[in-house]
């Protein structure tokens, strides 16, 4: 079975549409076929100011929420990133082989690091990217499912893989981006050319699955469209409409065809109203779950030091390797 390999910030609080149909959606699915490894990842979210607290209970959320959303203990490994101490130890080594011009080329950091203001940028935010490079090297993954924001950083996870190989002799797979070309970005609600994102301006264009479907349905009916009154598929001129088509596709599994059929000589607002629906019979279930896993904290954890154990027997075993390739003198 090949090995797929992804992480997702437990930050956020509730996940939000972007993050189910462009990445854990894709997640669930891999499961039933390949070797399948998925993590919160802690680590990542103290790059930028968190509060303690605030962050154990998130991530404790950001795995209630992946089992809700489909992932199966039985049938994939689910773990917290801070659980494997080997993420941090392979990240220093894959510093240690990455240009500071490379580094700093990485489009992630510059938008979120000009968030902050510049020179209040962390260290850790500036090298956020090898991290995750050494997330991914250590599973030996084939495969990384994510969205469209996410395939620089596997790019440079091809490219350190390949410095090292290079250097100090074959040790890790390259892994290629798993990226569905139809959900790989889903688009703000109130600005379909940006992507739906926690750090949008206003949260109107956001989906938080974990929220009231009503607020949700509320939003969707007000997302932004066009003057035009026709539902046709057009992401360059009809950005918002398109993306409402998307969300309904992928959610109830009609072709975008279909749907545009289905439409003809109706109004945006069928369109809206059905999307609503989609979202809300999502989501309903989703919260139930997620909140079933919230109230039984002591299996939740259960299933997350068992997914920790089974991470970490490989990525330990890839770490001894690459620090043996290093040259570091092995502890008798
Ligand atoms: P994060 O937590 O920002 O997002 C989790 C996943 O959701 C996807 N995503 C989207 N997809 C489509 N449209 C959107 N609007 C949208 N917004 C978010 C992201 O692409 C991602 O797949 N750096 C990663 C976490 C990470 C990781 C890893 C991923 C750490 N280590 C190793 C893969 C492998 C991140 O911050 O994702």
């Amino acid at each position: 079975r090949p090995r797929v390999l992804s992480g997702i910030q437990p930050t956020a609080g509730s996940f939000h549409l972007g993050n189910y149909l462009g990445a854990v959606r894709q997640w669930v699915a891999l499961q039933e076929s390949h070797d399948a490894f998925y993590m919160v990842v802690d680590l990542h979210a103290i790059t930028v100011p968190q509060d303690p607290a605030e962050l154990r209970a998130n991530t404790r959320l950001a795995a209630a929420q992946l089992l809700a959303a489909g992932l199966d203990p039985e049938r994939c490994t689910l773990f917290v990133q801070s659980h494997v101490p080997e993420h941090a130890q392979l990240a220093w080594v894959m510093n240690c082989l990455t240009g500071f011009g490379e580094a700093s080329r990485m489009t992630q950091f510059k938008d979120k690091s000009a968030k902050q203001g510049t020179g209040n940028a962390t260290v850790g935010l500036f090298t956020y990217p090898i991290l995750q490079v050494a997330d991914i090297l250590l599973y030996q993954a084939d495969q990384v499912p994510v969205g469209e924001d996410q395939r620089q950083h596997v790019e440079l996870t091809r490219d350190l893989a390949t410095r090292f190989n290079g250097r100090f002799g074959d040790t890790f797979t390259l892994p290629a981006p798993y990226i569905l070309k139809e959900t790989a970005k889903i688009y703000d609600l109130q600005e379909p050319t940006a992507k739906m994102s926690k750090s949008a301006a206003t949260p109107k264009g956001l989906i938080n699955l974990l929220d009231d479907p009503k607020v949700s349905a509320k939003k969707i009916k007000s997302a932004v469209t066009d003057t035009d009154t026709v539902i046709t598929f057009d992401a360059a001129n009809k950005p918002g409409v398109s993306n409402l088509l998307t969300i309904l596709s992928t959610l109830t599994g009609a072709t975008v065809e279909e749907l545009v059929t289905g439409y003809e000589g109706k109004m945006y607002g069928a369109l809206k109203g059905d999307v609503a629906e989609a979202v809300t019979d999502f989501a309903t279930p989703f919260r139930t779950r997620t909140q079933e896993y919230l109230d039984d904290p002591e299996t939740l954890d259960s299933i997350l030091a068992k997914g920790a154990e089974k991470a970490r027997a490989v990525a330990a075993e890839t770490l001894s390797q690459a620090y043996e390739r290093v040259g570091f003198l092995p502890a008798k």
